[in-house]
């Protein structure tokens, strides 16, 4: 008999084509897809092997961060209220410089124990090591993308990227029963010349894997650029011919109305990261413009140390609330907007094999349930407005990914959660003299 599940909830929400609202009903999940959603049926507990029934709860696809280096949590709060340079040369750097392998892979156990608490069931993270990576998230079950940052100042660096990455393809593509995917991941345009991008697009054209970048973060970026170049960092790349490929652009705050055609033209997937934005004082991405535009705008975390949270509920509030006042227009990014963006357009941003993102049947069952009797879901009018508005990470109480529960009542059920804190503290004193 396969291992069926039958999950009852107050009310699921989910974007397919439109804004879907299931109340009182319910779902099937055989192995890791979802079979069926949809008014409760008369059903035989005996045909399953297990049946959830909550209370007051709403079951949500599980989000999605696209853009984030999992790693880095080792040094939250580590250094902040820096300008971007000195940031990263006086602190960020130089501790980056004594990790080791096995910090990665505590690290990002550390970030993947706070996603799923979140209820983030996928993330897509770029950094070194990745191997390191993706055994962490085989081993807590969680969803990812992962690509070995590359960066192309230097012709041996380099060209020892693309090799790592082509092991990381070879051995880590499509493994977890498909749940790790791996991407190119040239670090941005300012460390990786011209004529590298184009052999990181010739590789991407070679494995069919897609291609993760940070474009356009700063306005000191895009002014070096312009010196530099003559051309945009979103020309540059353009001129590069990687969005030939499935191509997903980190940040892009600092656009041009050519760069927003660009983006819409090649079909260029964008990673909003409001919070990192703000707290690194690199400005605010025109996401409005980008939408009405109809370019592809997923939501990102970046990593802790510039965050500090990997909250997508966090970034989809701030996401909204930021365009509203940029546009002095309360009607812009409406709430069940910003939950697409975290959600199917997440999905959509990563290029995922299979439907992801979404609840529906032959979907993959990717979930989040949140407990809604709390004084701040009370009383309820709309789900999109309590989700982006009102909830908090605390609000999620179980998780699931490929049909597996990841935690239930608070508790992570594949990752041991004491052991993770404990390294990541010793960790932390070690790569910092703290
Ligand atoms: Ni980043």
């Amino acid at each position: 008999m396969p291992e069926k599940i039958l999950l009852q909830a107050d009310y699921f929400l989910t974007w397919d084509e439109n804004l879907k609202l299931y109340s009182r009903a319910e779902m099937v999940i055989e192995n890791s897809l979802i079979t069926y959603l949809g008014p409760r049926l008369e059903r035989p507990e005996k045909n399953f092997k297990r049946v959830i029934n909550e209370k007051n709860s709403l079951v949500i696809p599980g989000f999605i961060n696209t853009h984030t280096h999992a790693a880095m949590s080792l040094f939250r709060g580590y250094a902040d209220d820096l300008a971007l340079m000195d940031w990263l040369q006086n602190k960020i750097w130089p501790a980056e410089a004594k990790l080791k392998k096995e910090d990665i892979y505590w690290g990002t156990l550390l970030s993947i124990a706070e996603m799923i608490r979140g209820g983030t069931t996928c993330f897509a993270d770029m950094y070194f090591h990745m191997e390191e990576a993706a055994r962490a998230c085989i081993e807590s079950g969680i969803r990812a993308s992962l690509a070995q940052g590359l960066v192309g100042m230097e012709k041996t660096k380099g060209e020892q990227g693309l090799r790592q990455s082509r092991d990381l393809v070879r051995n880590w593509h499509n493994k977890g029963e498909g749940r790790i995917t791996i991407m190119l991941g040239p670090h941005a345009p300012y460390t990786c010349p011209p004529e590298y991008l184009q052999e990181v697009g010739e590789l991407a054209g070679e494995l069919s894997v897609p291609i993760h970048i940070h474009l356009a973060e700063t306005r000191y970026e895009v002014e070096e650029s312009c010196r530099k170049y003559g051309k945009t960092p979103v020309e540059l790349v353009n001129e590069t011919g990687l969005p030939a490929h499935n191509l997903l652009a980190a940040h892009c705050v600092h656009l041009s109305a050519k760069d927003i055609e660009i983006l819409a033209a090649k079909n260029i997937a964008v990673a909003h990261n409001p919070g990192s934005n703000l707290k690194l004082g690199s400005g605010l991405a025109p996401v409005a413009d980008l939408l009405q535009k109809e370019v592809l705008v997923s939501l990102g975390t970046d990593s802790a140390a510039s965050n500090n949270n990997l909250d997508l509920l966090e970034e989809m509030r701030l996401a909204t609330l930021l365009q509203k006042g940029l546009q002095e227009d309360p009607a812009v990014i409406p709430a069940e907007i910003a939950f697409k963006m975290a959600t199917i357009d997440g999905a959509r941003a990563l290029f995922l094999p299979g439907e992801t993102g979404t609840l529906k049947e032959g979907a993959k069952a990717d979930l989040a349930l949140l407990k809604l009797k709390q004084p701040h879901c009370y009383p309820l009018y709309s789900l999109a407005a309590h989700l982006v508005y009102s909830a908090g990470a605390g609000d999620v109480d179980l998780v699931m990914v490929d049909g597996r529960v990841l935690m239930e009542k608070g508790r992570l059920l594949t990752i041991d959660e004491e052991k993770i804190l404990h390294e990541a503290s010793q960790r932390a004193q070690r790569l910092t003299g703290n």
